[in-house]
């Protein structure tokens, strides 16, 4: 019986991406996932214990019932928008939930952390590429709970020993190549599925949330990043906490920069044309984020696999055909 890492949100788009790693390297796991947002049938047969991380009970059973190592940290409302509209849920579950499951580890001595950050803690940025030592000044209720935590894990470090990875994603996008999981948000709010949806059914018009932006087609521009390559990187993450005695916060992005109509043009090329119509600005929509990614590339020894943005919709295209079907 060897030791296990506990991932929590594990069936969720970037933890079932996480876990079918997991399963490919054998590396033993088990998932607590409450199952809110996230799939079943994304664990491909995974070891579920259902239940949030907020049930201070339940953690303590899953500690004394497994060996864990470390825990991988997925669980997280993630929608900018409703964030503003319900700050008290985002505070709840992104900062409450994980105080809890910290102080859980502390009292079983789990002393190794992943965790879920974003590019949203960092809020305007003020250089064209934003290293991690750019200010942090969110703009939006969600970014700020992500900070929280970063902070948090600070002070869980100086006074227990806890030591952990803070993984800043960038835009989050496509599915595993071999066609087995992907995203499935319920209401999706992302763009890349957005627009494949809307070229696919031409049910629906895609908004483009604002062309007066100051970039050189007016939309926002995003850095967006493979699944594949997240999962990998929290792999990576996890060699560095085996090998490393510091904490680290690391950027994870692909580190060019796409428009919204770019994006729609990728789309369209491999999917059909994207119907679309400008509407007004999105709340809490910074003209560009894109990833300064050194640290990842030279401390972790980080390499995207997936950095055309055309593999990234075609993967998540072949996604949306099979859960379309
Ligand atoms: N967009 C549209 N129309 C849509 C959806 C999105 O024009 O229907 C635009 C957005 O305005 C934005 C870009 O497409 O410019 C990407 O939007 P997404 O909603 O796909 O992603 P975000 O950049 O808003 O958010 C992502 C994560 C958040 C994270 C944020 C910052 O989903 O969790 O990156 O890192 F906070």
């Amino acid at each position: 019986e060897g030791k296990s890492v506990l991932v929590v949100g594990g069936a969720g788009y970037i933890g079932s991406h996480m876990i079918h790693l997991l399963r490919d390297l054998n590396i033993r796991h088990v998932v607590l996932d409450d199952l809110s947002s996230g799939h079943r049938e994304a664990l491909q047969g995974s070891r579920l214990i259902e239940g949030n991380c907020g049930d201070a009970t339940l953690l303590r059973n899953v500690f004394a019932e497994h060996d864990i190592d470390a825990v991988i940290h997925f669980a997280s409302f993630i929608e900018v928008g409703a964030s503003v509209r319900n700050p008290a849920a985002y505070y709840e579950n992104n900062v409450c939930n994980t105080v809890t499951l910290l102080s859980e580890m502390v009292r079983a001595d789990v002393k190794k952390f992943i965790f879920s950050s974003t590019a949203a803690v960092y809020g305007l940025p003020e250089t064209s590429k934003i290293d991690e030592s750019h200010r942090k000044g969110p703009i939006n209720p969600y970014g700020r709970t992500k900070l929280m935590v970063e902070e948090i894990l600070g002070d869980f470090e100086k006074a227990y020993g806890l030591r952990s990875v803070c993984l800043r994603y960038f835009n989050a996008a496509g599915a595993h190549p071999d066609g087995a999981i992907g995203e499935n948000h319920n209401p999706e709010t992302h763009l890349i599925p957005l627009a494949i949806a809307a070229a696919i059914t031409r049910e629906k018009v895609l908004k483009v949330f604002g062309d007066d932006y100051d970039t050189r087609d007016g939309t926002c521009v995003r850095d967006y990043i493979h699944v594949c390559d997240l999962a990998d990187a929290h792999l990576l993450a996890l060699k560095y906490l085996n090998q490393n005695e510091a904490s680290l916060a690391a950027n994870l992005g692909n580190e060019a920069g796409f428009t919204v109509l770019e994006v729609i043009d990728a789309v369209s090329r491999l999917a059909g044309q994207v119907p679309y119509e400008v509407a007004a600005r999105r709340d809490g929509d910074p003209a560009v984020l894109v990833a300064d990614a050194t640290r990842a590339r030279e401390v972790l020894g980080w390499t995207p696999q997936y950095t055309d943005v055309n593999d990234i919709v075609s993967h998540a295209l072949q996604w949306y055909r099979k859960i379309a079907a």
